[in-house]
């Protein structure tokens, strides 16, 4: 029996969007994707592992519930890190054998938009390769469970690379500034609604492949120059820069779906308040104080500086007076991870 492994990890949050892929075996997407990483201690996942000879077969457990493993993804990821395993030679065959036995908790809302997808899978294959003791890229495993999972296995801004290559060696993750870049940098997340959506990410951007023209245009168009301005705002900390691509990526992401046939409907009207909230707020400021950005699904996530946040809180709650206590879900500072 081996020993159990556990391992937490944080979400990013994506203020380029990833949304799209050119391989969806190979889970390769259309256009680079730039996001921060949060703190483990407001949203994470935390997963064990263990292999054992007494197990019939593998199992895994998400938020205390049997999950079927008959899932070609988390089979993947088991897969390429046994076939490594075996080629390094890092354990016996007998240990490779034995079935495994996964246990991961979320401590925020599973599929809600949340990227609950990211944390996860970036927290499974890291505990996988320490109980195979592979030597590998953590982040291409992760992106085999998820896309955005290969973004978390990083701490601080995090640039995802598409590249052109059919093999995907040239699609990884690399981290544009360390997590004491913009110590001062803060994320605010509005827990609009914590349920399961009706479109999850990975169906939603296969119908926006096929059907929308936007999606087309934002690729080749919007996308490659906003990635480099946005890598450029922070490296300077220009926040005010930072927070407009933010928004205004956020916003093309949703008008894609809304492009898509037929249509990803992922914000609510809470959602949209908030954006015009925001918009007034920075007005009557004078300045960019804080830029919003929406994932698959109606949550919104605030970034914002630190001398802001005691203003942008109570303003919230002024605006959102009935929102139930869990609407404002945490502050974030940036996780210290930087490998
Ligand atoms: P989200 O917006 O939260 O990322 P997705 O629909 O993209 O939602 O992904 C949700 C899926 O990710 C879950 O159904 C599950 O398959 C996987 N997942 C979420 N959390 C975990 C976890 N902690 N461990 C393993 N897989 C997870
Ligand atoms: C809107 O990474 O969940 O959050 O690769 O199919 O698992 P799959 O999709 P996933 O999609 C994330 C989409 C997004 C934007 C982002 O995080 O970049």
């Amino acid at each position: 029996m081996s020993d159990i492994i556990t391992i937490t990890a944080p979400v990013n949050i994506a203020v380029i969007k990833y949304w799209g892929k050119r391989d969806e075996e190979l889970i390769l997407p259309l256009n680079d994707s730039v996001s921060a990483t949060l703190d483990t201690n407001v949203m994470c996942a935390k997963t064990s592992v263990c292999a054992r000879p007494d197990i019939n077969e593998n199992e895994i457990w998400l938020n205390k519930i049997k999950e079927s493993f008959n899932n070609k993804r988390l089979q993947n990821c088991l897969n390429e890190i046994k076939r490594i395993a075996r080629v390094q030679k890092s354990v016996d065959e007998e240990f490779l054998s034995w079935n495994v036995r996964i246990y991961s908790e979320n401590n925020f809302p599973t599929a809600a938009g949340l990227a609950s997808s990211a944390a996860g899978y970036a927290c499974l294959v890291t505990a996988l390769a320490i109980l195979y003791k592979i030597k590998t890229d953590i982040s291409t495993l992760a992106r085999l469970g998820s896309g955005s999972a290969c973004r978390s296995v990083y701490g601080g801004f995090v640039r995802w690379h598409a590249g052109v290559k059919p093999d995907g060696s040239d699609s990884i993750a690399s981290q544009i500034a360390n997590s004491l870049h913009w110590p001062d940098m803060r994320v605010i997340i509005l827990v609009v609604a914590d349920t399961k959506k009706h479109t999850s990410s990975s169906k939603g951007m296969q119908c926006s492949v096929a059907t929308s023209e936007l999606l087309q245009y934002r690729v080749l168009h919007s996308v490659p120059k906003r990635v480099d301005d946005i890598c450029t705002a922070i490296q300077k900390r220009d926040f005010a820069k930072f927070a407009e691509i933010t928004m205004k990526d956020s916003n093309q992401f949703h008008a894609v779906c809304l492009d898509t046939y037929p249509p990803c409907v992922y914000m609510r009207d809470i959602s949209h308040s908030i954006v015009e909230v925001i918009h007034r707020y920075n007005e009557i400021c004078g300045e960019v104080k804080v830029a919003y950005t929406f994932d698959a699904g109606p949550n919104a996530c605030l970034y914002l500086l630190e001398k802001d946040v005691p203003e942008i809180i109570s303003l919230i709650k002024q605006v959102f007076p009935t929102s139930n206590p869990e609407f404002i879900k945490g502050l974030s500072t940036q996780e210290s991870q930087d490998r």
